[in-house]
């Protein structure tokens, strides 16, 4: 096995060899822009960890890596146009650097793109990554469905909240690791845990997703701070705002997020006050370690090398204390 840097760095070093087609420009230009901004790339190394954890050269999977990363950059352009959102690791947004149908026609081809890098692959390895991209392709779209829905409802469920961010974002990372397990031919039992491990890990990751949008630091995030709450995105803050404030508190939540009339700094400023004074922000810490240990206990029950193991540890951990 390599380590993380050096499965960014065979990733980073594919992705650069690739061409584009460039007519027409307005359509590819967006493409070239959005992948070129990196990002972390932490769907395409978990593919190409998880076929080496499997016994099988990370070369082979540098396609499906693409694909799994192509289609997170489609489902970014849409998201920040669902979003309204200005920033992109640190830089516009492809809806305000060009115009809405350029961000909703580039994603749209970045979408289409994604899926043919899988035809590179044998008809018997073809057919069941497919199969698994259009499933978790779909799952997305209801994800983010879900997400939507729920900003103009204020009776959204932990549960519920749990279901819209497996599909919009945690279903994505275990199918970046099945990925992986398939192109080595591990089991059908290997394959559906390490996709378990993913969709632990994947939940984690949102609910760090969901704490920085509030907290992250705004010189190194990359992304507007406090866009989720100036959308009125129903996050775990959120949730677990309403469920340990007490009543006068919980009023004052309601007011500031329902009041038009404040500035952005202001509200986001008094909002980020109540997530720390009612315990919200400790909780969502601690729901990201929760569901962290959640996926580490998968893996416990794998039968893999210690030192195997341990790669993928390395990464959750990583994943838990980042800030961007
Ligand atoms: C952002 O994903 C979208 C979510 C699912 C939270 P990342 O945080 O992985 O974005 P990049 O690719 O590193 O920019
Ligand atoms: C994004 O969730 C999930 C997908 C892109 C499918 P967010 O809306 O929280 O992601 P960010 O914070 O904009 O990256
Ligand atoms: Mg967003
Ligand atoms: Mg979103
Ligand atoms: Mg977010």
């Amino acid at each position: 096995m390599h380590n993380i840097t050096q499965y960014q760095q065979i990733f980073s070093d594919y992705l650069n060899s690739k061409t584009w087609q460039n007519q027409p420009a307005s359509l590819y230009e967006p493409v070239n822009y959005i992948l070129s901004l990196g990002g972390k790339r932490l769907r395409p190394v978990l593919t190409l960890m998880s076929t080496e954890l499997f016994g099988t050269d990370c070369v082979v999977a540098l396609n499906a890596a693409m694909s799994v990363e192509v289609f997170h950059n489609f489902s970014l352009i849409h998201d920040d146009i669902m979003d309204e959102a200005p920033l992109r690791r640190g830089q516009q947004t492809v809806h305000e650097k060009w115009d809405l149908n350029t961000g909703i026609l580039s994603g749209d081809a970045m979408l289409i793109l994604a899926g043919r890098f899988l035809e590179s692959y044998p008809a018997e390895t073809f057919k069941p990554l497919m199969s698994l991209f259009n499933t978790t392709a779909i799952e997305v779209c209801e994800g983010q469905q879900y997400d939507i829905d729920f900003e103009t409802r204020d009776d959204v469920t932990e549960e519920e909240y749990l279901k819209m961010i497996a599909y919009k974002t945690a279903v994505l990372v275990g199918a970046a690791l099945k990925m992986g397990a398939i192109i080595a031919d591990a089991s059908s039992k290997d394959a559906d845990a390490i996709y378990k491990f993913g969709l632990y890990l994947g939940t984690a990751f949102q609910l760090q997703d969901d704490f920085l949008d509030a907290f992250g630091d705004p010189k190194t995030f990359g992304k507007q701070v406090g866009g989720d709450i100036l959308e009125n995105k129903k996050t775990y803050l959120y949730l677990k705002t309403l469920e340990l404030a007490n009543k006068d508190s919980a009023n004052e939540f309601v007011q500031i997020m329902n009041n038009d009339h404040l500035s952005k700094d202001v509200k986001v400023a008094q909002i980020k006050s109540i997530y720390e004074s009612s315990g919200s922000k400790d909780a969502t810490t601690k729901a990201v370690e929760r569901f962290t240990e959640k996926a580490f206990a998968v893996l416990d029950e794998m039968t893999l090398p210690k030192d195997k193991k341990k790669v993928l540890k390395q990464f959750g951990l990583q994943l838990m204390n980042r800030t961007v």
